[in-house]
């Protein structure tokens, strides 16, 4: 079987920052109070008219530029969102449009903050197995536009942002060849009421807005988190100390201390956005990803451990030689 290299990865977050003191003079809250609760300082909210296909594309573009691939060598796209700009087509469809490519497939994920390991471990399966070649894989979300800008206890945590990371199915050629070794996907239903959106085109025909029970969500997400990356690690028979970089999922900074605590990862191997870009939702791994390799924290060869968590419950993780 091929092996799924990772090429390279981009960024875009919109040019809007909102701070938490912009949040205090509208809602009943304060920057100390959602400093110490989850870390985050600021956020970047999309322009008016800016969809989600554009943050993606914006963050494919540099993802190409940096993996020096072209777009006609793309095919496959698949864009991890819960806000596509339209309940169809699938976003992924408008960023192969405006790519200009015109081969292969694009579809969209829908996993929310699990979106992006979804969404890799379906292109790491579809290069190995030799269904495409070159892949672009997203994560893109407009979360501010499914948030209650009333409910203090969800909209201060969110953000909006795209990440994007190129991948080819090149042969193994030896075991300690670069590119992704293994993915683990879960879910569990039971805890749908947790975390969902209160509309969708097939209840309401509206979009809806974000509702979270966040103690429930944080009493799952330590340890779901951290199983999976032990899952990972023990499927490759390595050891967690063999990790080099820990890159999870942004939604809380005290959830992502807890987690490298509990699989005894230094401090300074965790890749960290969440003070400056809060949760992006399915955005946020490729976002950290691109964070990393631009100030070269990622070197070849790294073994670096993804894992995230989102409504559904939906969680995962997924290793990778950098
Ligand atoms: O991507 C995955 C999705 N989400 C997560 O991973 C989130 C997981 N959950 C969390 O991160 C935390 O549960 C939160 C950060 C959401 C909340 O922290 P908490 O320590 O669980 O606080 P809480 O919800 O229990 O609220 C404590 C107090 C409440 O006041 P009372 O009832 O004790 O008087 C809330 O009304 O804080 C109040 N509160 C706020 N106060 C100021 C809730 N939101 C705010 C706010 N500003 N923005």
């Amino acid at each position: 079987m091929n092996r799924a290299v990772v090429l390279g990865c981009g960024a875009y977050l919109p040019a809007k920052i909102v701070t938490n003191d912009d949040l205090s003079a509208r809602i009943d809250t304060t920057d100390e109070w959602i400093q110490q609760r989850t870390g985050i300082r600021q956020r970047h909210i999309a322009a008016d008219g800016e969809l989600t296909s554009d943050l993606a594309l914006a963050a494919c573009r540099k993802a190409l530029a940096r993996s020096g691939v072209s777009t006609d060598e793309i095919d496959l796209i698949i864009l991890a969102t819960t806000t596509p700009d339209n309940t169809f087509p699938a976003t992924a469809t408008k960023v192969q449009g405006a790519l200009g490519v015109t081969r292969g497939m694009a579809f969209d994920i829908q996993a929310v903050c699990s979106g992006f390991i979804y969404a890799l471990s379906v292109a790491d399966n579809m290069l190995k197995l030799g269904q495409a070649t070159t892949a672009l894989v997203i994560g893109a979300e407009v979360f501010s536009r499914i948030l209650d800008w009333e409910d203090r206890g969800t909209c201060v945590l969110f953000g909006d942002g795209a990440g994007a990371m190129v991948l080819r199915a090149a042969p193994p050629v030896a075991d300690d060849a670069r590119g992704v070794l293994s993915t683990h996907l879960f879910s569990d239903g039971a805890h749908y009421n947790a975390l969902y959106v209160d509309g969708g085109p097939g209840r309401n025909g509206l979009a809806g807005h974000v509702r979270m029970d966040g103690k429930e969500v944080y009493r799952h997400a330590v340890n779901l988190m951290a199983t999976a990356v032990e899952t990972a690690a023990a499927a490759n028979d390595m050891t967690l100390d063999q990790i080099d970089w820990l890159v999870p999922h942004q939604a809380n900074i005290r959830i992502i201390d807890s987690i490298r605590r509990r699989l005894g990862v230094d401090e300074n191997r965790v890749v960290i956005t969440v003070q400056s870009q809060a949760n992006t939702s399915a955005a946020t791994i490729p976002l950290a990803l691109a964070a990393a390799q631009d100030d070269n924290r990622l070197r070849p060869g790294n073994i670096v451990a993804l894992t995230a968590l989102g409504g559904g419950f939906t969680w995962g993780a997924a290793l990778i030689r950098w």
